[in-house]
């Protein structure tokens, strides 16, 4: 087995929607402080980019998620790392890779708005709506992007491809 990566968004592309949504985002919270929290690892690299062209006060925290399976929504979240900081008050921004499922963004959000944030929305890079299972409200999308498996700009294969400075579709070929 071989994996070729084609590109499917250049990294001039990516970072030049990055920069409009960090944008919209300065109009949005503008005198307010953005507590961005970042799912990791797969949010890394767009959240860093993100923030690099935010220029309201922002605060920073992580949280790793994991969900058992395709299992019943109420069992599914699993935290590994859970917030360091209450979010009690604070206008919070959830900054995910991609949307697929949405069972775990739908369970992060029904989590984190249980502890009484001032504001709640959700910013993801990527959407592949056609894979939509639970319904979930996403408030900022950087792309659209057809049911394909991506890499790079902070997405894994088998935890590679992180790295890559653009946005991949991965082809799995038979040698
Ligand atoms: P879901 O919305 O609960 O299905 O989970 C989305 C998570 O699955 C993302 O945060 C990624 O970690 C992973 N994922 C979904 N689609 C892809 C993909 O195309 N490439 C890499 N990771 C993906
Ligand atoms: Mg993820």
């Amino acid at each position: 087995m071989k994996e070729i990566v084609h590109e499917m968004i250049s990294e001039e592309k990516v970072e030049a929607r990055i920069r409009q949504m960090a944008e919209q985002l300065n109009q949005d919270y503008a005198g307010k402080t953005l507590h961005m929290i970042g799912i990791l690892r797969g949010s890394v690299i767009f959240y860093s980019q993100l923030a690099k062209s935010i220029t309201v006060p922002v605060t920073m925290d992580f949280m790793t998620t994991s969900s058992y399976g395709e299992s019943t929504i109420s069992s599914g979240l699993e935290v590994r790392k859970d917030l360091d900081e209450d979010i009690d008050g604070r206008h919070v921004l959830i900054v995910e890779d991609i949307i697929d499922s949405g069972n775990t963004l739908s369970m992060v959000r029904r989590m984190l708005e249980a502890r009484n944030p001032a504001s709640l929305r959700i910013c993801t890079l990527l959407d592949k709506p056609d894979r939509r299972e639970t319904p979930v409200e996403v408030e900022y999308t950087g792309f659209e992007i057809p049911d394909k498996f991506v890499v790079g700009y902070g997405l894994d294969y088998a935890q590679r491809y992180r790295n890559l400075p653009y946005l991949g579709e991965i082809e799995i070929v038979e040698e």
